[in-house]
């Protein structure tokens, strides 16, 4: 795909931000068209490093907007998508649905429909989209998540995300699209808005205000840092296999207060703290609603295929998002400045 120009929408969220600069920086024979209309979890701050290279543009835009992106596929006439615009956090999706079905179905469809325009021959072309594993639902004790796991979402976020996982397929199978998938566990690292567990929880810390604990604390999810997905992502928008779908895990299961007890320890040594500060700031509240007690992913197909795996060990993981989360207080500042609905706030209901 050399000199081709790829469209990466969401480029000015968490993981997206990541895909950008790795594609950028990788790839200086691509255009790179980041595609985002700056929601409350969209910056162009996420980007100051590479906005400047030659090879990188920025498109404001509504995925929504089905007239908007018709006429930018028109002109821009993108080899290669990369899709990731979407609302990603399911307290918010609990709260408001229909953002959730528009943005990512809706919008969805919207880009699959744009792309089949303009492919007159799908030579060469490629519709990559990122999903979630939120999509198979919730496991018990033991198991893990397969490719061939039924879907089962249980959330409005992941519902939204199950629907556009269905109609990207359904696009492969009905129209030839050349579409490939992925479905990755929780994300960690920089640059994540600071709403989700591990970004919220440092921020509360480091101003010393209570770290909402959701139930019992017992629910686990399978950690992986955000570089190692990006790296996923090249790998599976260049050599996956069309019509195929990869999972994308962390081999990194943690109980949500085990993980948190974690954090609170680098957070006190960070801070010069008195060890269990951090920990006397931990919070029980209510639960959330229909909360999925446990995520774990079997990567096995994506390392036999690609020989992806992740790179990281978590604690070390852990400090670095800890330090560049504290190395960067005016970026922790400006995000949440912004005119969004501070959701998480309304959770300090002690049980
Ligand atoms: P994020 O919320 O940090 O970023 C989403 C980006 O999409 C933002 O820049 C936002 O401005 C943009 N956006 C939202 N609505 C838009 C619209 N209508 N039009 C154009 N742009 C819009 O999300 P994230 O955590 O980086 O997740 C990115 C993708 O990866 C999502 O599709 C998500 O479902 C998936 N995913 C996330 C995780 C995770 O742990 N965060 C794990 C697996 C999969
Ligand atoms: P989150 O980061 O929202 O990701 P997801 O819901 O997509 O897995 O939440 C991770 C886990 O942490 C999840 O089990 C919910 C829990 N949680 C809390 O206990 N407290 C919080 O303030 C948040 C945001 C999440």
């Amino acid at each position: 795909m050399s000199s081709k120009k790829i469209l990466i929408t969401g480029g000015a969220g968490f993981i997206g931000s990541h895909v950008v600069r790795l594609f950028v920086k990788k790839y200086p024979d691509y255009t790179i068209f980041n595609l985002d209309k700056l929601t409350y979890a969209g910056n162009l701050m996420n980007l100051r490093d590479i906005e400047n290279e030659s090879n990188y543009r920025f498109i404001k835009a509504d995925i929504c907007d089905e007239e908007h992106i018709r006429a930018l596929f028109q002109e821009h006439r993108f080899d290669g998508v990369v899709h990731l615009a979407a609302e990603s956090h399911v307290d918010r999706s609990i709260a408001d649905p229909s953002a959730f079905v528009r943005t990512n179905v809706m919008g969805t469809v919207n880009l699959l429909n744009a792309a089949r325009e303009i492919w007159t021959d799908f030579n060469d072309k490629r519709f990559y989209h990122i999903s979630t594993d939120e999509v198979y639902g919730s496991l018990g004790e033991t198991g893990f998540f397969v490719e061939e796991t039924p879907y089962d979402p249980r959330s409005p976020y992941s519902a939204s995300k199950a629907s556009s996982d269905h109609l990207v397929r359904a696009y492969f199978h009905t129209y030839k699209m050349p579409v490939v998938l992925s479905n990755c566990s929780n994300n960690y690292g920089s640059y994540q808005f600071p709403e989700k567990l591990i970004p919220l929880a440092i921020n509360n810390i480091k101003h010393l205000r209570p770290v909402p604990v959701y139930g019992k604390g017992e629910n686990i999810r399978d950690w992986l840092f955000v570089e190692d997905h990006a790296r996923a992502i090249d790998l599976i928008f260049h050599q996956g296999v069309l019509g195929e779908t990869y999972n994308i895990g962390g081999a990194n299961e943690w109980k949500n207060i085990d993980l948190i007890h974690a954090l609170c320890e680098i957070m006190d040594t960070q801070l010069n703290r008195a060890p269990g500060t951090s920990a006397g700031l931990i919070s029980f509240v209510k639960d959330r609603a229909g909360h999925d007690m446990r995520y774990a992913i079997d990567f096995t197909k994506l390392n036999t295929a690609l020989g992806w795996k992740p790179s990281l060990d978590f604690r070390e993981g852990l400090q670095k998002t800890v330090v560049w989360y504290l190395e960067n207080e005016n970026w922790l500042n400006q995000v949440t400045s912004g005119d969004y609905t501070h959701y998480y706030e309304q959770q300090y209901v002690k049980r």
